[in-house]
């Protein structure tokens, strides 16, 4: 009984540590990321494959696609409060994304580069 216990706490200390190491490298939290994306506003703005007053997330993750430095360049676009172009012409700094781990805002920028 004692043995197979251990074995089954081993097994199941074994696959956790497997599955938090899968997703630390590539694996993209999509739920968080529009739970995000939407406490943040970002879709009163931006559908994900359809141009609001600003561009579809589809169209910046095919802008960005080639670029090496598409995250660096989207989270300085998301933190610097950079100036952005409506499409009636106005200008205003573009929303600033607050989040009190850059965990959560690299999933994001990770998101809409995935799409
Ligand atoms: C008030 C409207 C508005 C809100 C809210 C808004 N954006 Fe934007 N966003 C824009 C506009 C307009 C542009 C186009 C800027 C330009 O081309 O100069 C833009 C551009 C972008 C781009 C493309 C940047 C590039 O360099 O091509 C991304 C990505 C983006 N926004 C993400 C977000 C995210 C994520 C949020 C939520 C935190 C957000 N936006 C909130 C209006 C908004």
């Amino acid at each position: 009984m004692k043995l197979a216990q251990s074995f089954c706490l081993k097994l199941f200390f074994t696959l956790l540590l497997s599955h938090y190491c899968l997703s630390a490298h590539a694996e993209v939290d999509v739920d968080a990321a529009k739970a995000l994306a939407k406490q943040s506003n970002c879709f009163r703005c931006h559908g994900v494959d359809k141009d609001k007053d600003g561009p579809a997330f589809t169209k910046s993750a095919a802008k960005f696609k080639a670029d090496p430095k598409a995250a660096e360049k989207l989270l300085h676009h998301l933190t610097s409060g950079e100036t952005a172009k409506f499409p009636d012409g106005h200008e205003e700094a573009h929303t600033i994304l607050k989040v009190d781990d850059a965990k959560e805002m690299n999933n994001l920028i990770a998101w809409i580069l995935s799409l």
